[in-house]
């Protein structure tokens, strides 16, 4: 059985003082209740180091929310995997659309991405989704393989033990308006089909695919218990500990 995976994206929010005080409040939230799912917060990149002494013995996970692919130089304002690594992450997310929509992140772009995180040994959240326009004109099926062949060109299915993909469809975040379990369960199913058919048997059945996209205590439970649907990632409700462990917690009664 998949392990379910909660990730909490605080996207650009938080203060030095308020990510300290929502670290503290979800690892111990966490070490109170030992949910049997993987959970993970990324905060915002300076905050990163602060964070991860807090979560020290913990067994919440640490992640970045992007990264550039190049290893060090003269790229100013981004930060290399190798940083995040050095900080303290387990994990980072690519292609997270707010990167695709304002920060010029092709798909070309986040192959290479992927390829640094791999070379690193870090997890990926790759992040996948259509938005409201391709899914009325009933092409999702059709941005989503667009964005899975381009993301994951080149690799091996050995290469991508560390990868997790996030469906995230573009009308649902921070929208208040959710997919319908069965509009996730669907998409879902869609790519794990394709990752058996580009890559094999074995890496489909285990990858494990997170929804992102409004996820709320309320809605959580519904949205998790689809089998195809193996965690959540979560920006807004991650940034109160009580919604995002009311999400972490409804994980954890559906692995039971
Ligand atoms: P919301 O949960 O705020 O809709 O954001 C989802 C998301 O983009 C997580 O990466």
């Amino acid at each position: 059985m998949r392990r379910k995976f909660v990730a909490g994206n605080w996207k650009m929010n938080t203060t030095f003082q308020s990510a300290q005080a929502l670290a503290r409040e979800v690892a111990s939230a966490v070490a109170a209740s030992n949910p049997a799912v993987d959970v993970a917060v990324c905060p915002p990149a300076p905050f990163l180091w602060s964070v991860k002494q807090i979560l020290a013995g913990s067994p919440v996970l640490l992640g970045g929310q992007n990264a550039y692919f190049e290893k060090s130089g003269a790229f100013t304002g981004e930060t290399s995997l190798d940083m995040l690594l050095d900080v303290g992450c387990e994990w980072v997310i690519l292609g997270h659309s707010e990167r695709r929509q304002f920060f010029g992140d092709t798909d070309a772009i986040i192959n290479k991405k992927v390829a640094a995180a791999i070379a690193q040994k870090l997890g990926i959240m790759f992040c996948v989704g259509e938005v409201l326009e391709d899914r009325q004109a009933n092409r999702t099926e059709a941005v989503l393989t667009t964005q899975l062949e381009g993301g994951l060109a080149g690799f091996t299915s050995a290469q991508l033990s560390k990868l997790v993909i996030a469906y995230e469809p573009v009308w649902a975040i921070g929208t208040g308006v959710t997919a319908s379990p069965e509009q996730a369960e669907s998409a879902h199913a869609f790519i794990r089909d394709w990752m058996a058919s580009r890559f094999d048997a074995k890496l489909a059945a285990e990858l494990r695919i997170q929804y992102g996209g409004s996820v709320k205590p309320e809605n959580a439970k519904e949205i998790l218990s689809k089998p195809n649907v193996d965690g959540a990632l979560v920006g807004g409700a991650s940034l109160k500990s009580d919604q995002f462990m009311g999400i972490v917690n409804a994980a954890a009664e559906l692995s039971r």
